[in-house]
């Protein structure tokens, strides 16, 4: 069977292309590369043996995308993860955001709209939860007004597949709200590409324990949490990835209730900044250098996930601890240093 990923040669994308192919599916990569490499393939190729068929575009270029289904007729399902996710420069050009992330979404929906039956998978985010007022939270919290306009697309998102799938019965689709993905892939052939200052805690823990940094900022001492940092829930990659598959597979196999599905996509455990980075050290027998600052705008105290409903009804369950994803960042981190 073939499966269409796009941005799959990004972070999340490149370690599901990975899982894909080791449970058989053949893929098709889309990828503007605007935040990956070609090199990408390389990686997956040396964990799986198998090549990716890759096509280099834009898929804000409408005809582009038509041209691809015409070509790909035979397309079983499609995870979705080509977007721009950085928080902050989704405050400082909402309009690329919006372009890029909701207008390729609907032109994808628009070519799967056409097909005799379609599978899809949604990249989605608990950042649409916001603050939720009760921990873990489960898929029945109520979505609040989204803290950038990156959350907002998250959220616009989700309601444009479920008003599609309304009136596309043929249209199967799931959306997988991710939690905080970490970590590399086990070989360290693939992981996060260190591109610019990394904004999310775990590269730049990495970063600084490698000496790329000099040091660490801790956002914020003074949370109401048990050691004052915000806590979150870290989630490997490659027990993300494998969710991508898990769910792709029921909508395969028709075991989906409704034509549209959402699943929180986490640990369930949460950890502090400080917790963080007392992994960090253990895993790296280093002591890091951070420093606790003022909190950063828009942070949440805390969010982490209640995963009964992907243990339960999706069959899926995160197998690694925090120390074992913190242990292949770092060795990721070491690997592409030397
Ligand atoms: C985690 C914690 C920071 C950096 C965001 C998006 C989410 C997803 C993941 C894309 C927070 C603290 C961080 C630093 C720090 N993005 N921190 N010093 O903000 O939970 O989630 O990234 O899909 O949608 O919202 O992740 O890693 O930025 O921050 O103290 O240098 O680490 O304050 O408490 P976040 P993060």
């Amino acid at each position: 069977m073939k499966i269409l990923v796009t941005g799959g040669l990004g972070f999340i994308g490149s370690h599901t292309v990975v899982e894909l192919q080791s449970k058989g599916f053949e893929v098709v990569i889309i990828d503007d590369l605007s935040n990956s490499s070609e090199k990408v393939i390389d990686g997956i190729v040396a964990i799986t043996g198998i090549k990716p068929t890759f096509e280099k575009f834009d898929l804000k270029e409408k005809t582009k995308v038509q041209d691809f289904f015409k070509r790909h007729s035979n397309i079983s399902g499609v995870i979705h993860f080509a977007a721009s996710k950085a928080v902050g420069e989704s405050v400082e050009k909402p309009l690329l955001y919006y372009e890029n992330n909701i207008g390729t979404l609907v032109y994808m929906l628009q070519e799967l709209s056409a097909m005799q039956s379609a599978n899809f998978i949604f990249s989605s985010s608990c950042t649409v939860y916001g603050q939720a007022d009760k921990m873990p939270i489960t898929e029945s919290a109520p979505v609040k007004e989204a803290e950038s306009p990156y959350g907002n697309t998250k959220q616009m998102g989700e309601e444009i597949i479920r008003d599609t799938c309304k009136v596309v019965p043929a249209l199967n689709a799931i959306a997988l709200r991710y939690f905080n993905p970490m970590g590399a892939h086990p070989s360290t052939e693939i992981g996060e590409l260190p591109i610019g200052v990394p904004q999310n805690l775990v590269p730049f823990i990495t970063q600084t324990g490698a000496g790329i940094r000099e040091q660490l900022s801790v956002f914020g001492g003074d949370y109401p949490t048990q050691d004052g940092t915000c806590i979150r829930d870290y989630i490997h990659v490659v027990d993300l990835a494998k969710a991508h598959v898990v769910a792709l597979e029921r909508l395969i196999s028709g075991k989906n209730t409704e034509n549209y599905e959402v699943f929180n996509v986490g640990t369930g455990t949460g950890s502090s900044v400080l917790e963080a980075i007392q992994s960090f050290e253990r895993v790296s027998g280093k002591k890091l250098n951070y420093k606790i600052v003022d909190r950063r705008a828009g942070d949440i105290t805390a969010a982490y996930a209640d995963t009964t409903k992907a243990n339960t009804v999706l069959g899926w369950k995160a197998e690694s601890t925090l120390d074992e994803a913190m242990k292949s960042a770092w060795d990721w981190e070491q690997k592409i240093r030397k």
